[in-house]
């Protein structure tokens, strides 16, 4: 007798499987288990989300950026590959189009189960990820024009989301669900302040006991190139050492030249590990 799972089930049963993609950021699988951007296949051989820039469980497609990430897919033990991922992807491409998503990014490893596939399903390679590490030596305070002060909860999260969107470019701002759901999951962050308006910000996360990642530094254009975007991270890196991190973190795109720089000058060293960034039109012919 054939028993028929349930799309939460399966979502479920997969998400235990070989091949799982997860960069799921600060969410959890179960949040978005009711929303249009979760794709389950009928059969049960696989599943995946793809979620719009600014867009959170809750918000039903209401968030109109016309980005999208893959955060989420998985096979299932023993379905091919090639097959169920471009089934999955033409159920994506239908829902995303419908809530006007132009482009669907996509971020990979080498080691990562997917990779191989992305280029065969018309992705293509927009950019590499690199990252670079420090051992937490002693760091002296930086000079800024800013005021450097721990970021709260009870912040003025519009303008997080103005400097967010005016420092990075699509597709990779934050959207008020993101950056709301990274405050709350942050070990510690601070805010760049001048005449009490935020003009920057760092976020980081805890890994392991003695592991961080910079999560997220950003400042405004403006204010660019006055040294508080070494000022935020120098503070962060400061308040991790007093929490016993002895490792720090963190990427950048290899074009950002501005943000290799300033890691370099901090005693970051690249590390050898790359990502791909990948880029599907959903608008063209297939
Ligand atoms: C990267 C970033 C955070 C730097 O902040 P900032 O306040 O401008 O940096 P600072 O003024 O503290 O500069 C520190 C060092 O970074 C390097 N740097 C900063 N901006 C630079 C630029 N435009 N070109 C070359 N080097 C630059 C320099 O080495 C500089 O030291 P120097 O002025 O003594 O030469 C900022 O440019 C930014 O928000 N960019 C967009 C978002 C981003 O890239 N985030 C980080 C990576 S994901």
């Amino acid at each position: 007798m054939s028993v028929v799972l349930s799309p939460v089930e399966m979502t479920h049963r997969l998400n235990t499987q070989r091949r799982v993609m997860d960069w799921l950021h600060w969410w959890r699988l179960e949040e978005w288990q009711r929303s249009p951007f979760l794709q389950v296949l009928e059969d049960g051989k696989g599943a995946a989300l793809a979620v719009p820039i600014g867009c959170s469980p809750l918000s039903q497609g209401q968030c109109g950026t016309g980005q999208a990430w893959l955060r989420w897919c998985a096979l299932a033990n023993g379905a091919s590959a090639g097959r169920t991922l471009r089934q999955l992807l033409e159920r994506l491409r239908t829902h995303l189009v419908l809530f006007g998503v132009r482009e669907l990014w996509a971020l990979t490893l080498t080691s990562d189960w997917l990779h191989p596939y992305v280029a065969d399903l018309g992705f293509r390679l927009s950019e590499h990820i690199i990252t670079f590490a420090r051992g937490n030596a002693a760091l002296s305070e930086a000079q800024s024009p800013a005021q450097v002060s721990p970021l709260m909860l009870s912040l003025d999260l519009d303008a997080l989301v103005e400097v967010d969107a005016t420092a990075f470019n699509p597709p990779w701002q934050l959207g008020y669900a993101d950056l709301r759901r990274l405050l709350r999951t942050a070990t510690l962050g601070y805010v760049a302040l001048v005449d009490c308006r935020i003009v920057g910000y760092v976020c980081a996360l805890r890994e392991r006991y003695d592991e961080a990642h910079i999560v997220r530094l950003a400042v405004a254009p403006n204010w660019q190139r006055r040294g508080i975007g070494r000022a935020l991270l120098t503070a962060a890196m400061r308040a991790l050492a007093e929490r016993g991190v002895t490792y720090i973190s963190l990427n950048t795109m290899a074009s950002n030249a501005a943000a290799q720089r300033l890691y370099s000058q901090l005693g970051f060293v690249r590390e050898r590990r790359r990502g791909f960034v990948w880029c599907l039109r959903l608008d063209e012919d297939r």
